[in-house]
């Protein structure tokens, strides 16, 4: 039986990264979160000052960068020149300005290629905003997951909550609406659902029941090939 290659995309908060990642492990394929490259590459503009509207200065930083997913028991490791930036990437500053780097098209082209070749590595579940339309369009299993704007800003409340952050509720939901906006309505590449991708609301379901989900899907498009 032959694996497959699966993508996922959807708004913020979806679920996305947590299914993907459980569903990898259920499956035995390698799970890509291109979010988090995307986040890389803000955090160390960020870092160096740059301005980021400036197209140019980030993809020349992005050029003479390392971005690498590893696996590990604590959820995937992102590690940017080599330095573990896992939880660096997640912060509050990366995440309101993640949206506006992942705007700039030369950007896109930079980690899109990289993302394609992560992708052609066999069994692979990739999750982001493009990958069923721009990173993997052949893919074999393509899923469009959402949930209500309350329902995901519920979620992005009580992962805070967990890591001992406190931002309110009303703040947290404004951002994912503002940034599902901003990717949405983007000229490179926005986030829309791929005509043959499978529409999954998730503000019902359990995780246990969307991995399963996603599971008995991929099973039934292995044995097809
Ligand atoms: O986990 P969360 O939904 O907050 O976001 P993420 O998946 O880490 O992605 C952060 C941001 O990166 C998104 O809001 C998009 O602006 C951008 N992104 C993108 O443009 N294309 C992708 N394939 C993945 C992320
Ligand atoms: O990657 P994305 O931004 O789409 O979402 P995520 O970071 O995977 O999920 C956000 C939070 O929602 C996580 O804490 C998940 O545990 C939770 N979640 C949930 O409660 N129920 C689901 N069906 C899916 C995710």
């Amino acid at each position: 039986m032959k694996t497959i290659r699966i993508a996922i995309d959807g708004p913020a908060g979806a679920g996305k990264s947590t299914i993907a990642k459980l569903a990898a492990e259920k499956l035995n394929y390698t799970y890509v979160d291109t979010g988090a490259m995307y986040r890389a590459i803000t955090y160390k503009s960020i870092k160096n000052g740059l301005d980021l509207s400036s197209e140019q200065e980030i993809v020349k930083l992005l050029e003479e960068t390392s971005i690498e997913l590893q696996p590990s028991e604590n959820g995937q490791q992102v590690y940017l020149d080599g330095e573990n930036v896992s939880e660096a990437i997640r912060t509050q500053d990366v995440t309101a300005n993640v949206s506006q780097v992942a705007a700039h098209a030369l950007v896109r082209e930079d980690l899109v290629k990289r993302q394609m070749v992560l992708a052609n590595t066999g069994g692979v579940i990739m999750d982001g905003r493009d990958i069923g339309t721009h990173v993997i369009p052949d893919a074999e299993l393509k899923i469009f997951m959402s949930a209500s704007a309350d329902e995901r800003a519920r979620r992005r409340f009580v992962d805070n909550e967990k890591r001992g952050i406190h931002i309110e509720f009303e703040e947290l939901k404004a951002d994912i609406i503002r940034r599902d906006k901003f990717d949405s309505e983007r000229e490179a590449s926005p986030l829309v659902q791929a005509e043959d991708a499978l529409y999954l609301d998730t503000t019902e379901l359990s995780i246990e029941q969307v991995v399963d989900e996603i599971y008995m899907l991929a099973k039934a498009k292995e044995s097809e090939q």
